[in-house]
């Protein structure tokens, strides 16, 4: 962490716009908690300070800057802003590191809280079927589990290792990953594995959809979704455990039902995992219910719901996580981010990145569809996929840029954040730091 002893500062100065997500931090009122002119200060890896520039440890306390405050509450927030700074500036003189941004605007970094990166193959020749009419039904999910269970670790981890690239380029620094390509306790528990060689946030996914060989077999004994069931919620869960944070399953026509589901769920809260459930993606259903009945942390597709799934979620702190590359690349209806939003849901933006229903590892590609399609603001599209996704996996030392959380953010090669939006397809993230250190 430090080099004999020393603390290792850096300031990234001269930011244009500054994303903190902390809305006691926003000058303009935003939620978005956002301070032009801005710095940042990181020690060893952590926000230690952020406010304007003309505050920073070692700048020049610039009284006209100070006196432009024009309310009581703005002018004792500049005097503190002003204090931290002196009290930084020994700091500035120990050395730090200072990085000039050139008026880019800087985000916290994304919070990809659902994905699906541990697979073998692809599905290009379905997701093309599908551009000429056919629809898409989770059994598709059956040809990568064949292919998964083909490959060989090595093959895995550098698909992997490839995928975790792609996500830093982008802006990504927090992802979590679901197994459920594996559907038998030795390859789930190596799926579990490897995705744990990349993420803290690994997500059992036993009960993704019910292997063929156990498919169609309810007439012969210990076949069957049940006889499945039965299987995830005993030794696959206890092989899994050790990697696992979190336990998921798919609540939806043609995978688990609702029964089945609690089953699985309440089995990996038993043993000490969170809880997030894939529902109401293809209809609707049971799945936020029962979401929101067993506390999860989220509920993630939330494309069809009706009027007491919104008013659930609303009354409960499960975050609804849209997804818009499931329904751009199965040409579903967009879910309704305002409906959720207006209602007084927590909304997050995820990528479901997976060969089947969502082959996007790109935050910045869900928000401009989310902003375009889906009702929300760019503002709101932002805060989704940076605050939300931390909401959604329950993180608290990410998703926003205050002191004391990771130094984890995106610099943009834009003046604002709403250019994520306004500016679709374009790579607009020039930079990504984790942890205080540039990973992109
Ligand atoms: O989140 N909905 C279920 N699982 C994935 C799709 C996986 C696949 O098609 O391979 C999803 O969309
Ligand atoms: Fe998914």
């Amino acid at each position: 962490m430090t080099d004999g002893g020393a603390v290792q500062r850096m300031l990234l100065t001269n930011i244009g716009e500054l994303v903190t997500n902390d809305p006691a931090d926003g000058r303009d009122g935003g939620a978005l908690g956002i301070v032009r002119d801005a710095a940042v200060l990181i020690e060893d890896g952590r926000v230690a300070w952020v406010g304007p520039a003309v505050h920073a440890p070692g700048a020049a306390t610039d009284a006209t800057a100070i006196g432009s405050a024009t309310d009581a509450a703005s002018v004792r927030r500049e005097r503190e802003d002003r204090l931290d700074g002196e009290e930084h500036r020994a700091a500035w003189d120990a050395g730090v590191e200072v990085i000039d941004l050139d008026g880019r605007a800087v985000i916290p970094g994304f919070v990809d809280s659902h994905t699906h990166l541990v697979f073998g193959g692809d599905r290009a020749a379905e997701f093309a079927a599908r551009m000429a009419g056919r629809r898409y039904e989770a059994g598709g999910i059956r040809s990568t589990v064949a292919a998964t269970r083909a490959a060989t670790d090595d093959e895995l981890r550098a698909r992997l290792a490839g995928f975790v690239d792609e996500l830093h380029r982008q802006g990504t620094t927090t992802f979590e990953v679901k197994t459920g390509y594996g559907l038998g306790v030795v390859d789930e528990a190596r799926l579990a594995r490897l995705a744990r060689e990349v993420t803290d946030e690994v997500t059992f996914l036993g009960a993704h959809v019910v292997p063929a060989e156990y498919a169609d077999g309810d007439r012969e004994p210990g076949t069957g979704a049940d006889a499945y069931v039965d299987l995830v919620v005993g030794e696959m869960l206890d092989a899994c455990t050790p990697y696992a944070r979190w336990v998921d399953a798919f609540c939806e026509r043609g995978a688990f039902t609702a029964e089945q589901s609690r089953r699985v769920l309440e089995a990996g809260r038993a043993a000490g995992l969170g809880v997030r459930v894939h529902g109401n993606q293809l209809g609707e259903g049971p799945g936020v219910a029962l979401a929101v009945e067993l506390g999860a942390a989220s509920v993630d597709h939330c494309t069809y719901l009706s009027d007491d799934d919104v008013s659930a979620l609303a009354a409960s702190d499960t975050v609804a996580t849209l997804l818009p590359g499931v329904e751009f690349s199965t040409r579903q209806p967009y879910p309704d981010a305002r409906r959720l939003i207006d209602a007084g849901a927590t909304v997050a933006l995820a990528s479901d990145c997976n060969p089947g229903s969502s082959f996007t590892s790109s935050m910045p590609f869900c928000i401009a569809v989310a902003v375009r399609d889906m009702g929300m603001t760019p503002a709101e599209a932002v805060w989704a996929a940076t605050a939300g996704g931390a909401a959604a996996l329950r993180r608290t030392d990410v998703g926003a840029l205050r002191p004391g959380m990771r130094a984890d953010l995106a610099v943009l090669d834009a003046p604002s954040s709403i250019h994520l939006a306004y500016r679709p397809g374009v790579p607009i993230v020039a930079e990504t730091w984790k942890d205080g250190v540039r990973v992109a």
